[in-house]
């Protein structure tokens, strides 16, 4: 609303009046469809929070839009152009927004080129005791300094402009400069890697498949690169890479050794791997781990063949099908955490101690699975009766037809923003009004529904 000097409130009208998310009100820009980033980061000193951004963003407008609200919360902006042209900008702290002052009528696209130069502060989690954005871990007597990005929810925008919300997925170009000796590795794969004048080096990764903003994977540091043999996955190839400090002892490796073996698995319940290539980037910061596009974040603690498992498994569940709004995690999640257990079978171990186990985590309270506030986005019940749940449907459907329902869900959804309806529809449609019932208790009831 806005207020006259009458005293009168009048609706303010387009696009202020809708907003893309339930419990991120200011995150995204309505009608604002970002196809591309294109990403250049120059990181002089790795393990030092120093940064030079440049970032080009290929946007169309789906509604007529009186100016472009990005979303930004990082260091100073040097410039900003459109369509190559100096264009004015100003920021809104309180919303942190970056506001490049021209119409784009709906239809139409621009490419938007922002840089920009300093150190990008990090937001704080709002449930755990961690900071979201661009992370540094200086150098130790033992270990050389490394940057890398942890960004899930809203952390992207703290560190480069950008449309942050999951409900609009777009392809990423990283163009990643950093001093000579030093690793770099992006989402995608690699396109070129070259040594410029200043004895930097550029290494450019391009991903062609659309991701949220918050699933871009950046790390950079003394890394050992391990390249595996390329996996055939029905008329796919897929590159395998993995990234670990140097630092890093060989039992922490190890588990990445069944990341092939976890790839075909998962393939066979979800159907085709969306990316073409796939790795993990170990760390050795204190952070939960997170399925960044192509490469997860993988703290040493995390690294064990579970969680190795459910980050693979959000490559299919959040970032190649995306979330619509912030409460619906429970998808992301839910099928992230239901691969431990297709997992678990496949080694021929017993699924029901998990189902317990899930059972346990609820027993202390658990909520409808649509999460009403920030803090519920990853709490247990977002994990374990989103689990349950698909354990559910499953036991009640059968092997096949869940599989069969497994891919067509991947397929169809692939670069959609989804909720929760719409995977009532397709189990209305595919595995029966029956199902669709079960399916709705698991989701609203405020009680655990029984396990089958
Ligand atoms: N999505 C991550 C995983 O389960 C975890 C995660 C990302 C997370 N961001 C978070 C957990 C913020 C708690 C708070 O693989
Ligand atoms: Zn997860």
């Amino acid at each position: 609303m806005c207020l006259l000097t009458t005293g009168q409130a009048v609706p303010t009208p387009s696009h202020t009046d809708t907003l893309l998310d339930s419990l991120y009100p200011q995150l995204g820009q309505p009608g604002l469809n970002v196809l591309h980033y294109d990403v250049r980061l120059d990181i002089p000193q790795p393990g030092t929070p120093g940064l030079r951004s440049a970032v080009t963003v290929l946007a169309r407008a789906d509604t007529d839009l009186t100016s472009v609200q990005l979303d930004y919360a990082g260091p100073q902006i040097r410039s900003a152009s459109w369509n190559g042209a100096p264009v004015p900008f100003h920021r809104d702290d309180s919303t942190d927004k970056l506001i490049i002052e021209w119409p784009l009528k709906r239809g139409e696209r621009a490419t938007i080129t922002v840089t920009s130069e300093g150190e990008p502060a990090g937001k704080p989690d709002p449930t755990l005791p961690m900071s979201l954005g661009w992370h540094s871990v200086p150098a130790t007597s033992t270990q050389p300094g490394a940057n890398f990005a942890f960004s899930e929810p809203d952390g992207t925008h703290t560190f480069l402009p950008c449309n942050d919300h999951p409900s609009d997925p777009a392809t990423f170009t990283t163009h990643l400069t950093v001093p000579q000796g030093v690793t770099a590795a992006a989402s995608g794969q690699l396109q070129r890697d070259q040594l410029n004048p200043d004895g930097t080096h550029t290494v450019t990764y391009a991903l062609t498949t659309p991701v949220p903003t918050y699933a871009l994977s950046v790390h950079v540091g003394q890394l050992d690169h391990v390249r595996r043999p390329d996996l055939t996955s029905g008329s796919r190839v897929i590159e395998r890479h993995d990234y670990f400090p140097s630092s890093v002892p060989a039992d922490i490796r190890a588990p990445y050794d069944r990341t092939d073996q976890m790839l075909r698995v998962l393939t066979d319940w979800f159907g085709p791997y969306p990316f073409q290539t796939y790795g993990s980037a170990v760390v050795t910061s204190d952070l939960p781990a997170l399925e960044t596009a192509t490469l997860s974040t993988m703290p040493v603690r995390s690294s064990q063949v579970r969680v190795i498992v459910h980050e693979l498994a959000h490559q299919w569940f959040g970032n190649a099908v995306p979330l619509a709004d912030w409460s619906d995690t429970w998808l992301n999640e839910g099928f992230a955490t239901y691969a431990e257990l297709l997992w678990a079978e496949a080694e021929g171990e017993d699924p029901t101690a998990l189902v317990s186990r899930w059972r346990s985590q609820l027993q202390r309270g658990t909520r409808p699975l649509i999460a009403t506030t920030q803090a519920q986005m990853f709490d247990a019940s977002a994990y374990a009766r989103g689990a349950l749940a698909l354990h559910a449907l499953r036991t009640h459907s059968g092997d096949q037809a869940f599989r069969a329902f497994l891919h067509e869900y991947t397929r169809t959804r692939a670069a959609r923003p989804t909720r929760t309806a719409d995977l009532f529809a397709l189990t209305r449609q595919r595995l029966g009004p029956d199902a669709s019932a079960l399916l709705h208790r698991w989701v609203q009831d405020p009680n655990l529904p029984a396990s089958p």
